[in-house]
């Protein structure tokens, strides 16, 4: 009798606790997400997590690289709370600053190594992979490339096009050196200058490939998806390739969610990010018009998309790849 009261007194006391501390959490304001990931994507991750939490989220949207480098600048002043990325590169720049706090282990839980890096300072949160999308007329199925280092060939020239000015195609490229070295994805960056049409977006680029005025396009797959999924204007004469067999080519990129160590709402901050990890955050990527793939453990992604494990991606640790290498290889080939 006594016990169960104690035991009711204890957990009442928990919960005012509890309240008091989801209120602080409210009252605190916003918390700032720095985010490169595509906003309509991110919105309805938002837009979930305030409903469930009533925490509230202020965005600061722009590029993988040129937030990374903006929160590595800021360091200590950095305002931002969270780091959502598209590609793996810019997240790694800012953890390798030493700018991102651990997450915890049920936070880490929610996804599985392969989609995450081995120092758990941030976690996956969605995957795209890399296709080569080509011109139906143009190319039968015999002439598509077997590896993506085929388009450096000379019987490619002119004929294939990619946006090397973007973080999707730069992930791709950091992938490559990690799997094949600096000397091998030095030499196909020159090739690439000599043999293919540079886009600006990768939209542009499936365009090109849509018109003909080139036969492929080293693309993400859900610019194809997502362009089928609406009036299929830019991408009714298009098809997508995949590599498979642990090409390069056939890079999955993963896209991160970091808690900056500088953030003075931490308990906010991390619980965004478990969001996201988590069912509710992985069902959005099932359910909406992303076309990215769910990792979360588990969870199903669109049942348009060809299942992740059919696509025989590369094993790259996402820690591991270095945006300075691959912007410092693209300048030597005249690319940036
Ligand atoms: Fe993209």
């Amino acid at each position: 009798m006594k016990f169960s009261l104690i035991a009711r007194l204890a957990a009442s006391a928990a919960a005012l606790a509890f309240t008091t501390c989801m209120a602080r959490a409210q009252d605190a304001g916003p918390i700032l997400v720095y985010n490169a990931q595509h906003v309509t994507l991110t919105q309805e991750w938002v837009t979930g997590f305030t409903k469930e939490t009533g925490i509230k989220v202020t965005l600061r949207n722009g590029g993988d690289m040129e937030l990374g480098n903006q929160i590595v600048q800021e360091g200590a002043n950095s305002p931002a709370d969270v780091f959502l990325t598209e590609n793996s590169p810019g997240i790694s720049l800012v953890n390798r600053a030493g700018l991102l706090s651990p997450l915890p282990a049920d936070t880490l839980g929610l996804v599985p190594e392969t989609y995450r890096p081995s120092d758990g300072h941030w976690i996956g949160i969605a995957a795209r992979t890399t296709a080569f999308a080509y011109n139906k007329t143009m190319l039968k199925p015999e002439d598509l490339p077997k590896s993506m280092l085929d388009l450096a060939d000379a019987k490619w020239k002119g004929r294939w096009g990619a946006s090397p000015s973007g973080a999707d195609f730069q992930a791709i490229v950091s992938a490559l050196v990690e799997l094949k070295g600096e000397a091998v994805a030095g030499a196909w960056l020159k090739s690439l200058k000599t043999n293919a049409v540079a886009f600006n977006g990768n939209t542009a680029a499936l365009k090109g490939v849509n018109a003909g005025q080139i036969a492929g396009a080293i693309i993400f797959n859900y610019y194809w998806f997502g362009d089928q999924a609406k009036t299929a204007e830019n991408s009714k004469n298009v098809a997508l390739h995949f590599f498979r067999n642990q090409d390069p080519g056939a890079f999955i990129s993963i896209s991160g969610a970091g808690v900056l160590a500088t953030s003075k709402k931490q308990a906010q901050a991390q619980a965004f990010v478990k969001y996201i990890a988590g069912k509710a955050g992985q069902d959005i990527l099932r359910t909406g018009t992303s076309f990215e793939y769910a990792v979360g453990v588990g969870a199903a992604s669109n049942p348009s998309l060809p299942p992740l494990a059919e696509l025989q991606g590369p094993k790259v640790d996402p820690a591991k790849l270095n945006s300075k290498t691959v912007t410092d290889l693209m300048i030597a080939a005249g690319l940036l």
